[in-house]
């Protein structure tokens, strides 16, 4: 048995109380369907600023009345303290998500990421101090790595920050560990690498590339393509995901906790493979992509060229095991996109 299959039927025995903040956003979301499914309580956090409530109803489908019952949410901010009190009370434990995304945002408004992704965050690790909760897993990020040359990345080799936004991250995880230092605060961080799946916005200027290329690609949109296509990502599945916070809010030996964690498959995919593989898997309902071709524009301000994560830390301290290679993830995620995007 693997230590989630493990974790999953520990669920079935006992219902806990979490708490996930971004809960509307894409991540969010998911953790909220996963743990509607194993019948746990849960409560919400969300003030809509790139989530939506179109994804809590879909959730909210998925699951049924009944168990939706078992679901608060609460429209409030992390950046004041009195809604982040509010959210936390009864709570076991914290998921927090809830950040503004998106390292070209930060370049264009570092206040706004830093007051989202700083401040809240830090008024979340408060409030989890003040109600003791067991544990506080938060979203880290690969942008941490920055400029750090070394492939696949080891989370204890870190470069210089590259974007506000990796500034941020970087910060969250030192008040982590002040906070386990000060305060005895039990936390897990996880570094992200370009996460994608049902319920990624595809729309606006700081979507994702994924959700981002199969919109375009279904709509018969232009496709841009930043720099020469060879930069390269370590793409995850969001079950992958769902997978370590659960995990790392369970996982009980001392020496797997106050740490973060690399979250990804150890795998390397440049643009031009990622590219090739939505359009083949798009191109048999939507014989238009037979013509498609990409465009190729700039490189982009603050992007890393090369991403791939070591993941046997999370392997051999929270027994994470990618459950989705990215062409399962890409086959979900598509039939999900395809139901979904306006054309
Ligand atoms: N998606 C990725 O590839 C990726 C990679 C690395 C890290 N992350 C991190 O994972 C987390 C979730 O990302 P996502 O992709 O689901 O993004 P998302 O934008 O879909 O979700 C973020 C959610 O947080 C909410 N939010 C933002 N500021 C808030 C505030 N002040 N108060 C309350 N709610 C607020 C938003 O409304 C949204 O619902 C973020 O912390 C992000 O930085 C994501």
């Amino acid at each position: 048995m693997t230590k989630y299959q493990d974790i999953q039927q520990q669920l079935e025995k006992n219902q806990y109380c979490w708490l996930i903040t971004g809960v509307a956003g894409f991540i969010g979301s998911n953790l909220l369907e996963a743990l509607l499914k194993k019948n746990q309580k849960v409560i919400g956090l969300d003030n809509f600023s790139t989530g939506y409530q179109h994804n809590l109803d879909e959730v909210r489908d998925l699951v049924g009345d009944n168990i939706w019952s078992n679901f608060k949410f609460i429209n409030g901010d992390i950046c004041n303290l009195g809604d982040c009190h509010k959210a936390i009370e009864g709570v076991d434990f914290v998921l927090h998500q809830a950040a503004l995304g998106s390292v070209p945002r930060s370049i264009e408004n570092p206040i706004l990421t830093n007051q989202n992704n700083i401040t809240g965050y830090l008024n979340m690790l408060v409030a989890s101090r003040d109600a003791r909760v067991k544990r506080f897993v938060y979203a880290a990020s690969s942008s941490t790595y920055g400029d750090s040359p070394g492939l696949p990345k080891v989370e204890s080799v870190i470069g210089q920050p590259l974007s506000p936004y990796a500034v941020t991250k970087y910060v969250n995880e030192l008040y982590a560990d002040v906070f386990s230092r000060c305060y005895g605060a039990h936390s897990i961080g996880l570094r992200y690498f370009n996460v994608f799946g049902p319920r990624q916005d595809p729309n606006g200027a700081y979507a994702a590339v994924i959700p981002q290329w199969i919109a375009a690609l279904i709509r018969n949109q232009p496709l841009y393509i930043n720099g020469d296509g060879e930069t390269s990502r370590d793409f995850c599945f969001i079950e992958n995901v769902v997978q370590a916070n659960l995990l790392s809010a369970l996982v009980e030996n001392d020496e797997s906790i106050n740490q973060v964690y690399n979250v990804a498959l150890n795998e390397r995919t440049s643009l031009n493979q990622l590219y090739e593989m939505i359009r083949s898997l798009l191109i048999e309902k939507f014989p238009h992509l037979s013509k498609h071709r990409p465009e190729y524009v700039g490189f982009r301000e603050g992007d890393v060229r090369h991403s791939q994560a070591d993941i046997s830390k999370a392997n051999n301290l929270l027994g994470f095991e990618p459950t989705h290679p990215i062409n399962d993830g890409l086959k979900y995620a598509m039939a999900w996109y395809i139901a979904n995007v306006v054309t």
